[in-house]
């Protein structure tokens, strides 16, 4: 098993990555040991791994399992409700744990629940998809959805253990792979050289490996603790990892979040941030070149024609990242030097939307092709 630690204000944390990392941890089971654990688990990783994880955590006192269905809908104030009873029902208690097994919404349920339960009480984080193994599960955000919006009501609750088992990953479908393989991406363009090797080197099938993807959550989840170990609260540095995200958030919030996946839509935003930063002078064309080249080769990118800049414009103004009313960008000033809090001039911006989004000749309609 590889450890990666995560610096917090009050103490550390472990993250274990490995191929069948919860059969061979003991970790989980000295901490659930003393009060007990109730399970929150993604009703398909159930379907898919359930007899794996029920041989993993035999020793350990599960109270109760808690069925999550796939859909961001579910990670809901609404749910939280009678989660929290049937965690009371079963007697957790100050010193009891919840494990939360699936991808981030499943992971930001159960980070949630622990944050608030009885003022807060562990959390165990079990990632099963890309994204939640090198994005979601470090650092410690939690929060669900209410109706007016997404992730408006969280917490900063740290996990007390991470565990990025990688034998989830093979039965995970080619688009959620692509959603964590462009926040993965994003970690090297704003981590190092070093770190973008592996996606030179290889292809979108060979990625697929699992010795290469453990690789990917290796890097990226010790770069994403290096950044929130120095920045828990997302204070300063730390808004360097919303690289991408200004234009995609635009995008989902225009889509209404229909027809496009948050990965789709980082990558649309990484695509335009990057040109920014090279019309700005900052970014040379070959680095350009090579960053926009491999968001290419993975298939990351999808065509989106017929959006109106005018419109991405106004959706980012309403970007919860803001400060004093203008629109926030990470760019870059070269691979793995980030610079964050840049505003960027209107008629740079309508350019490079324009040129990404903009109307096409033949008359294609709007949104993605
Ligand atoms: N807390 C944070 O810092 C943070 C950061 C990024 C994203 N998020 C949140 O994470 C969520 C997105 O996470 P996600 O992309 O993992 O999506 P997700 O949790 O919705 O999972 C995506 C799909 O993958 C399936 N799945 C999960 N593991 C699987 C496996 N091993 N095999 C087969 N199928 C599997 C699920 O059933 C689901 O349908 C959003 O709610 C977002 O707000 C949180």
């Amino acid at each position: 098993l590889k450890r990666v630690s995560v610096a917090t204000g009050g103490g550390s944390y472990e993250i274990l990555i490995g191929h069948s990392a919860m059969a061979g941890s003991r970790e989980i089971g000295a901490l659930a040991g003393d009060g007990g654990a109730v399970l929150l688990v993604n009703e398909t990783v159930m379907r898919l791994h359930g007899a794996y994880l029920k041989e993993s955590l035999s020793g350990i006192d599960i109270r109760d399992t808690i069925l999550m269905p796939d859909g961001e809908e579910h990670k809901s104030y609404g749910e939280a409700e009678a989660a929290f009873n049937r965690i009371l029902k079963c007697g957790l208690s100050r010193s009891s744990h919840i494990i939360g097994v699936g991808g981030g919404a499943a992971g930001d349920f159960a980070g949630y629940l622990a944050a608030l339960y009885m003022r807060g009480i562990g959390v165990i984080q079990v990632p099963t998809t890309l994204l939640a193994m090198v994005d979601s599960s470090i650092g410690g955000k939690v929060a669900v959805n209410i109706g007016a919006g997404k992730n408006i009501v969280g917490a900063f609750h740290q996990p007390a253990l991470v565990v990025s088992d990688i034998r989830f990953l093979e039965t995970l479908p080619d688009g959620e792979l692509a959603n964590g393989l462009t926040e993965a991406v994003k970690h090297a363009f704003i981590g190092d050289e070093k770190s973008l090797r592996i996606f030179m080197d290889n292809d979108p099938q060979s990625i697929k490996d699992p010795a290469k993807l453990e690789e990917i959550v290796c890097h990226s989840a010790r770069f994403k603790a290096s950044v929130v170990g120095h920045d828990e609260k997302e204070g300063g540095l730390r808004a360097i990892l919303n690289f991408g995200h200004t234009v995609g958030h635009a995008i989902e919030s225009l889509l209404e979040y229909r027809g496009i996946s948050h990965g789709a839509a980082v990558a649309l935003g990484l695509k335009a941030e990057l040109d920014i930063s090279m019309k700005l002078g900052w970014l040379g064309k070959d680095e350009h070149a090579l960053m926009t080249g491999l968001l290419e080769r993975y298939g990351l990118v999808p065509e989106v024609c017929n959006l109106p800049a005018a419109s991405l414009a106004e959706h980012m103004r309403y970007d919860k990242k803001n400060r004093d009313g203008r629109v926030s960008f990470v760019l870059l000033k070269g691979i793995g030097r980030p610079v964050y809090g840049e505003h960027v001039d209107d008629r740079l911006l309508m350019e490079v939307l324009d040129g990404i989004f903009g109307r096409r000749s033949d008359g294609s309609p709007g949104g993605l092709s």
